[in-house]
């Protein structure tokens, strides 16, 4: 891709961007915040490229976005203190961490293997009418390249990701500036980021003290190991397994894999295919089976899906 559009702020414009995003094309998007990269929350593909075009060394969890509390319960459900958030916040620049329901159908790739999944329903109007336009989940982490600072003008957006992204919604500067305050339900509501939402109102309106965590610890190895290392053994670099070992291939040379990431030995297809693969090849495993992984070449998503992999194979406590 060369060229990365300008969409105005206007109805041929949303219409426009809801268009690419349902071809599972990258639109950034303004929100009171910052600006969101855009794009279908269902699509693997879609999802696997955002990390592409932002160069992101991990698969972090991203932000569904939303137009309403309804459509948020169709992903996720509420526990009372959640409901009681989204009442008095929403929209705004609150973001709630809740358990994802089964049947949401979310890519594994948005909630990177975990049971729950960030949701947070924008007040900007252009973001609302493009996710009512689109119709479906939109993830948004910040449209800027891994480690830079986000963007809250569409020129920051194409400063950093033009031509590697379909479009940009010009919705002008965003009024917050800062992310979205992040809010977990895992025992007690605990901050788990602070942003554009004051704690103090979200304190407030709880009518007590949000617990405090230490850092985001889910981006931490051990964190996230637990939740999405199969039960299954992972032996690593695979180049030909063992015997009675299943195999999850990389590329044309992998012969008799019993999965293959991507045949093609595309970085971005493997991406989209890695937690489904991994679930399937665990659920497949027989009792003491191990699961063997070839090679993944170390650079675009290549690195992610190691870090990934790496982890799904380390020691577990
Ligand atoms: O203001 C915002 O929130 C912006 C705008 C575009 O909406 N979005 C944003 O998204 O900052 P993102 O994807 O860059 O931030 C995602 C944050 C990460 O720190 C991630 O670790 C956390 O949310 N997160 C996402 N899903 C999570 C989960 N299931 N459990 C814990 N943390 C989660
Ligand atoms: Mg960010």
């Amino acid at each position: 891709m060369s060229l990365t559009e300008t969409l105005s702020p206007d109805a041929q414009g949303i219409a426009r961007a809801a268009e690419l995003l349902a071809q599972g094309k990258l639109v950034a998007f303004p929100t009171e915040t910052v600006y969101g990269l855009g794009a279908d929350a269902r699509n693997d593909d879609a999802v696997a490229r955002i990390f592409e075009a932002k160069g992101r060394p991990r698969f972090n969890p991203l932000i569904v976005h939303l137009p309403d509390l309804e459509a948020a319960r169709d992903i996720a459900d509420f526990p009372p203190e959640a409901e009681r958030l989204a009442d008095a916040f929403w929209p705004g620049p609150l973001t709630l961490v809740l358990p994802l329901r089964a049947e949401a159908g979310i890519s594994p790739l948005v909630t990177a293997g975990l049971n729950t999944v960030a949701i947070r329903v924008p007040e900007n109007p252009l973001a609302r009418d493009l996710l009512r336009a689109f119709g479906g989940p939109v993830v948004g982490p910040s449209a800027n390249p891994s480690g830079k600072v986000s963007p809250t003008e569409a020129g920051h957006v194409l400063e950093g990701l033009g031509g590697k992204i379909e479009a940009v919604l010009d919705g002008g500067r965003c009024p917050v500036g800062v992310e979205s305050t992040i809010v977990g339900f895992d025992h007690a509501p605990t901050l788990l980021r602070p942003g554009g939402l004051p704690t103090e109102a979200i304190e407030a309106c709880l009518g007590a003290p949000l617990a405090a965590h230490h850092g985001m610890k889910v981006n931490a190895p051990g964190q996230l190991t637990s939740h999405y290392a199969p039960g299954a053994k992972l032996r690593l670099e695979v180049a030909e397994p063992a015997e009675g070992e299943l195999w999850l291939g990389f590329g044309p040379g992998c012969a008799g894999a019993t999965l293959n990431l991507s045949e093609n030995g595309d970085l971005v297809e493997a991406a989209a295919n890695l937690f489904h693969h991994l679930r399937a090849l665990d659920a497949m495993a027989g009792e003491g089976q191990g699961i063997a992984v070839a090679p993944v070449p170390n650079h675009g998503l290549g690195r992610a899906i190691n870090d990934r992999l790496r982890r799904a194979a380390a020691p577990r406590p």
